[in-house]
């Protein structure tokens, strides 16, 4: 598997993917096990949100500072593109494949097809919903679901401030991501588990944004047209959440206040609306994921067990911790 090439730059165009490796790579095994290097090939999901841009580069900087030679491509939000680029990752016999699933289901054919050509896979980021567990090593990302919980707690806790017209009711519209991804999936479970303790709060509109800034603004100006009031935007992420922004203003009500809005990553752009009153509450979800993986690459690599489901540890944010953390917030 590992080539002499130098990093970074080189592109292999593979139907519609583009695969690049970067890394250290210069010479060694065709499995890359008999002189100690690891050759990775990723499937990331796309570039659809501040969030990835930040887990790729985490991805691609680890790989280099821990010598691992890495392949990578971006299957621009397609579940065909990551199955063609595993495929690819397999028939060039790699070391160890990981990847972000699109979607959860319909993995278990490609998973299976790596399983039998002995390249272990790890899953980042986001689950597969497959019965059979053997068909990756570990699991390394956010429970969702938590997040989801946190994000409903906050309106339990402020559902005062949250009752924008003094109506008694709390109409919340979501913009969920995009479907069949396991972050929309739960973050909206654990959001509905957690407001069921007041029966005020009601999600009235629930549409996908598909994660995009681009998306979220346009589901936001269709919600604002067609519901009377709105007390609360919960939107599955920032992007989203700062389109919908734009959609708020330019219905001239006041983000922050007229609605609130709680959204989950905290990305520097998100954290910045938070500081500036515009958003009221970030669950963190962490996208610098890319020296746990290396290190779990290696081990995996070397046959050594790993657990099978390692959490990420977050935090949240209201818009004094948005101030106080934006000055040194690293993504
Ligand atoms: O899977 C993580 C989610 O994917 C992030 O919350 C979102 O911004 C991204 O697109």
């Amino acid at each position: 598997m590992v080539k002499k090439t130098l990093i970074a730059t080189t592109a292999i165009s593979v139907g519609a993917l583009m695969l690049s490796a970067c890394g250290s790579s210069d010479g060694g095994s065709a499995s890359g096990k008999d002189d100690g290097k690891i050759t990775m090939g990723f499937a990331q999901v796309g570039a659809e949100s501040g969030w990835r841009t930040a887990n790729t580069k985490s991805i691609q900087d680890s790989a280099k500072e821990a010598g691992i030679t890495l392949k990578f491509s971006d299957a621009q939000q397609k579940q065909e593109n990551q199955i063609k680029a595993i495929r690819s990752y397999i028939q060039q016999k790699v070391d160890v494949i990981a990847f972000s699933p699109v979607v959860e289901t319909g993995w278990d054919t490609v998973l299976l097809e790596a399983k039998r050509a002995h390249i272990p896979v790890i899953l980042t980021d986001r689950a597969v919903d497959s019965k059979d567990t053997s068909l990756y090593k570990t699991f390394l990302g956010s429970d969702f679901v938590v997040e989801g919980k946190k994000a409903g707690q906050w309106v339990v806790d402020n559902a005062k401030d949250a009752d924008t017209n003094g109506d008694g009711k709390i109409d919340v519209v979501q913009l969920e991501g995009t479907t069949g991804a396991a972050p929309a999936i739960d973050r909206g479970e654990g959001f509905a588990d957690a407001t069921k303790a007041n029966p005020a709060i009601k999600v009235v509109a629930s549409q996908t944004g598909d994660f995009t800034r681009d998306g979220g603004k346009k589901v936001m100006e269709t919600f604002l047209k067609t519901q009377k009031h709105i007390d609360v935007l919960f939107a599955q992420n920032d992007d989203m959440g700062l389109g919908a922004l734009e959609a708020i203003e330019a219905a001239g009500l006041k983000p922050g206040q007229d609605i609130k809005i709680i959204t989950v990553d905290a990305v520097h752009d998100g954290m910045q609306a938070l500081a500036d009153g515009k958003f009221n509450f970030i669950v963190e979800c962490s996208p610098l994921l890319g020296p746990q993986l290396m290190d779990l690459a290696k081990k995996v690599v070397a046959g050594q067990e790993v657990e099978p489901r390692i959490l990420t540890e977050e935090t949240t944010f209201d818009q004094a911790q948005a101030k106080e953390a934006l000055p040194t917030r690293k993504y």
